[in-house]
């Protein structure tokens, strides 16, 4: 199995990132994952299968024992004791993230398929200021900027969740570039949270794909 590196930047000795399509991804299913919560799942079990696979080859690099990936009943993933980690799938591609317990408090990562976030949706996803920025682009980067801040915001709330166990809806949080690999996230009328610290990192994972990671420190 071929995996792609991902945010090469930031894999230290603790942290293990990668990506793959998902159809080059084989494994066989810990019987154990296959739980109530991945049979009421609507996701086809070749998908849990393959994205448990990635999770695996990651994990194994961090010298951490095969495990398996339960869910909570919120569809939350439950992590072993000994790693922090998180996932992400689309129809094609499937990214992960794995860290040691002692590397990283919590981290949220997501992929995205460019030009599904359509204009009629943007008032429900973005900002007035996030809308603004969008209205100063030109159109080939519209498409690119609108699913990064889009994959952004569901990083955020996966990196955050395991540590506020709070829901955070679109309109809650507002996204800033700051460079052409990093965004700000905060709350648009309120006082930033430590979850709110840490910088969101994008990556291109092809011609049509973005990756986004944010990652609490200890
Ligand atoms: C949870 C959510 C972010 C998942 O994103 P998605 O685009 O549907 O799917 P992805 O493939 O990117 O990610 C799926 C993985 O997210 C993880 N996940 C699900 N709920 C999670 C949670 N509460 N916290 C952390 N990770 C979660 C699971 O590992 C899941 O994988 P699995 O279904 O194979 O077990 C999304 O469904 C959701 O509920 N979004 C609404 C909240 C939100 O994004 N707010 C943004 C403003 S901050």
């Amino acid at each position: 199995m071929v995996i792609h590196s991902l945010f090469p930047d930031l894999a230290t000795a603790g942290l293990a990132i990668g990506w793959a399509p998902l159809e080059d991804l084989q494994g066989t299913l810990d019987p154990d994952e296959w739980d109530g919560h991945c049979q009421r799942s609507t996701l086809p079990p070749t998908r849990i299968h393959r994205r448990s696979a990635l999770v695996k080859v990651l994990a194994d690099t961090l010298e951490l024992s095969a495990q398996p990936l339960r869910r909570a009943s919120d569809r939350s993933p439950l992590w072993p004791a000994d790693r922090r980690g998180s996932l992400s799938h689309c129809t094609a591609l499937c990214a992960a993230a794995v860290g040691r317990h002692d590397a990283v408090q919590s981290i949220g990562i997501d992929i995205e398929k460019i030009g599904r976030i359509e204009p009629k949706l943007w008032p429900t996803l973005f900002s007035e200021n996030e809308r603004a920025y969008f209205d100063s682009l030109n159109p080939e980067r519209l498409a690119a900027e609108t699913t990064v801040f889009f994959s952004a915001k569901e990083a955020f709330y996966k990196c955050q969740y395991p540590l506020t166990q709070s829901w955070v809806g679109f309109q809650d949080v507002e996204v800033t570039r700051i460079d052409d690999c990093t965004l700000g996230i905060a709350p648009p009328n309120l006082p930033p949270q430590p979850c709110h610290g840490p910088s969101i990192h994008t990556a291109r994972l092809d011609d049509t794909h973005v990756a986004t990671i944010m990652l609490m420190p200890i």
